[in-house]
């Protein structure tokens, strides 16, 4: 496989750009296939990919499936009350074990096909005249296991065979953000509730959803509602920009909804420096994480084709706020808006990204600056250039 650029970028090298503009990444890197398939293989397939809300799989034999990378991952609750995971392939020949999304097998997981037959821990237990071949070592044939994590209430997965360091890449990116590893531990992710999921099916490139998540220059253009509550945004200036920054909420802003009224209070665990801020990480390459006082908004997103994304948003509050039946639906509806603003944006330049006029990518002006450490981690994964 070639490791040098899809695109020979003379924007890159162009030294008669001014200081204040930075080359994005050349339109081709958004339309392309190609390039598609290598960030499967070397991003997607090399990565933590956050998978399945723990909870979700609340019983023995709730499964799960999602995409990583190019392939389709199996997440399973075993008898024992752990997550297991699997690649969603028959050992026999090959037919997807799983097809639904989500559901619960009773004891274990069977294939519609000839019937080979699984237990929760990808052993296989049974199949037809399997006592007929008394050659076959059955613990050869259980389901390829695939490593996973558990972190913030949710299962990560990775495709690797020797996985990076989950505290490196995935918590070492929490921790680079907000500066403090306890940071991110007072919002007890991990015990809340799901609100609400929202599924968007985005129509453009992953990297566009991730590019605008890391900035803040159209938050005065196209997001009103969220400048209401943090006017810090209208500046251009995004959480992420500043190591450990939460935006603060306005002085009249009561809560984090979409009309500055009352939310929930605050999480227990939530610091008084952290009371009415709201603060944005990426963990890198899908996920973004989103924590204000009363709730924490937590998006995975899952790249589907070159111009396709379904992102999956989940609203998580403490489970008393949740068990109390309380009207959730203006505290949603300030993110859901933010979500569509967004996506709105992203799917109107994804068709641009082919244009002639692209063909040299765009500009970073200097709020967006930073966005260009996230170019050269692609690069770097894709060996393009030594990994950022
Ligand atoms: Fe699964 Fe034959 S392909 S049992
Ligand atoms: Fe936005």
């Amino acid at each position: 496989m070639s490791t040098a650029p899809i695109f020979p970028d003379p924007a890159v090298t162009d030294d008669t750009r001014p200081a204040s503009l930075l080359a994005t990444l050349p339109g081709t890197y958004y339309t392309d296939p190609e390039v598609f398939r290598r960030e499967q293989e070397h991003v997607f397939e090399q990565n933590w990919v956050c998978a399945v809300r723990s909870a979700d799989l609340d019983r023995p034999g709730a499964f799960r499936t999602v995409r990583a990378g190019r392939e389709s991952v199996l997440v399973v609750r075993s008898r024992t009350g752990g997550l297991n995971a699997f690649l969603n392939v028959c050992r026999h020949r090959g037919a997807r074990l799983c097809t639904a999304e989500s559901g619960t097998v009773r004891r274990n997981l069977q294939c519609p096909y000839h019937a080979w037959t699984y237990a929760l821990d990808g052993r296989l237990v049974a199949a037809p005249n399997l006592t007929g071949m008394p050659d076959v070592d059955r613990t050869a044939y259980g389901l390829h296991p695939v490593a996973l994590r558990e972190w913030l209430g949710y299962a990560w997965v990775c495709l690797a065979p020797t996985p990076p360091s989950f505290e490196e890449t995935v918590v070492g990116a929490v921790t680079e953000r907000l500066g403090d590893p306890a940071a991110v531990e007072g919002y007890r992710t991990e015990s809340l509730a799901l609100g609400r999921r929202i599924t968007y099916d985005v129509a453009a490139n992953w990297k566009l959803i991730v590019e605008n998540f890391m900035e803040c220059y159209h938050c005065a253009t196209i997001h009103p509602e969220l400048t209401d509550v943090l006017p810090e945004f209208a500046d251009g200036y995004a959480a992420q920009y500043y190591v450990g920054h939460g935006a603060q909420f306005a002085p009249g802003a009561r809560g984090f909804t979409v009309d500055g009224e009352e939310g929930f209070g605050r999480l227990p665990g939530v610091a008084d420096t952290q009371d009415r801020r709201y603060y944005a990480v990426t963990v890198r390459p899908a996920v973004f994480l989103n924590l204000v006082p009363d709730h924490v908004i937590l998006h995975r997103m899952f790249p589907l084709a070159v111009d396709r994304t379904v992102v999956e948003c989940d609203w998580l509050y403490a489970p008393e706020v949740v068990d109390s039946g309380a009207d959730l639906s203006r505290s949603v509806e300030l993110f859901h808006r933010v979500n569509s603003q967004d996506f709105e944006a992203c799917e109107r330049t994804q068709p641009a990204m082919a244009s002639r006029a692209y063909r040299e990518g765009g500009v970073l002006v200097p709020t967006e600056h930073h966005i260009g450490a996230f170019h050269s981690w692609l690069r770097g994964a894709l060996g393009e250039e030594p990994a950022a």
